[in-house]
């Protein structure tokens, strides 16, 4: 009898230092700059795709609610170019379990297809290499090429299918440094980030932010390979900052701050300033990371839950890529 054809993977989310914020083709998730993260290995979702010999629309299970709409059409948009690639053509079940709520700037895409490209390959007996994974997910989600790698990992933008993935600088290892996330609101984001990403370069400032961007990145991963956290306090601020500029300064404008994004914005710069090692960054949601060393981490979360405002606190350090389930 034939193998079942059914895979596991699991993957981390990941918090860009360098964002990636536009594309030079939206639909193969080409992106305008290069980008840079760190996986939080503290988060996770774990993916089951199983592939059925009859032919069918696919059928998405998360967290054990059965999904349809357009979450649902992208998977399956996602699985025929695997299928495409594998010369298959029968229905998948797929099966994601996560800890990471969905929609509010926490990259949940980009862990679901890390993993969900790691499963189907692997359930389709596809024999690929890391770099070849990255591309395969960026399809999914551009960030989640960067799920794929370990640690601490490098977005190279390129100018075609072939050379636009991730790569890892640094394994998680490397430095113990940690993202708390000051959740201060878990309402679904009204605008996704395809669509933001298509309106990125309605903003005047788009094509600065894109020139300077490979600057950012190489400055970013000097300070990441000597361990310097104020380099990449500095850096990780700044560019930050330029992205909500351009999102700011779209047509139509995009706003996805809260009034207590801005009050831990300000918390964070006040605590710098008084010497504790911190910085902020934001993902396309009003919720704020903050990196710090982990020695200082627990002491970050104890100070992030007092600020009015801030919902929960979320800590995770670096994590690993994405892989297969053994025995899966
Ligand atoms: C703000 O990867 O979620 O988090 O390719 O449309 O799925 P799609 O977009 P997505 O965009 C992430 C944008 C960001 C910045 C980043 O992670 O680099």
């Amino acid at each position: 009898m034939e193998a079942a054809r059914r895979a596991t993977a699991q993957a981390h989310p990941n918090i860009a230092f360098i964002k990636y914020w536009g594309n030079r083709d939206d639909r193969l998730r080409l992106p305008a700059n290069p980008s840079l993260s760190m996986n939080l290995g503290a988060l996770r979702t774990v993916t089951t795709v199983t592939f059925l010999e009859e032919e069918g629309p696919d059928v998405l299970i998360l967290n054990g609610i059965r999904v349809e709409g357009p979450a649902r059409d992208r998977v399956e948009g996602f699985l025929n170019y695997v299928r495409g690639e594998a010369g298959f053509r029968g229905q998948a079940v797929v099966e994601s379990n996560t800890d990471i709520p969905a929609g509010v700037g926490l990259a949940s895409s980009a862990a679901a297809f890390a993993a969900l490209a790691v499963a189907a390959a692997a359930a389709l007996s596809l024999d690929l290499s890391e770099r070849e994974l990255s591309m395969l997910a960026r399809l999914g989600s551009g960030s989640a090429c960067r799920s794929v790698p370990p640690g601490f990992v490098e977005w190279v933008a390129g100018e075609r299918h072939e050379d636009s993935y991730a790569y890892s600088i640094a394994p998680p290892e490397h430095w113990a440094l940690w993202d708390v996330i000051a959740i201060v609101s878990e309402q679904h984001k009204v605008v996704s980030s395809s669509e933001g990403h298509r309106r990125a370069a309605t903003s005047p400032l788009h094509a600065l932010r894109v020139v300077t961007a490979s600057e950012r990145v190489a400055r970013c991963r000097e300070a990441i390979q000597r361990r310097d956290f104020e380099s990449l306090a500095e850096i990780a601020e700044t560019d930050a900052i330029w992205m909500h500029a351009v999102m700011m300064t779209s047509r139509p404008p995009l706003f996805y701050w809260e009034p207590a994004t801005i009050t831990v914005l300000q918390a964070v710069r006040r605590w710098r300033e008084e010497g504790l090692p911190v910085a902020f960054t934001l993902d396309a949601g009003p919720n704020v990371h903050v990196l710090c060393p982990g020695e200082v981490a627990h002491e970050v979360a104890q100070r992030l839950g007092r600020v009015p405002g801030v919902r929960r606190v979320l800590t995770s350090g670096p994590g690993g890529g994405a892989s297969r389930i053994p025995g899966s």
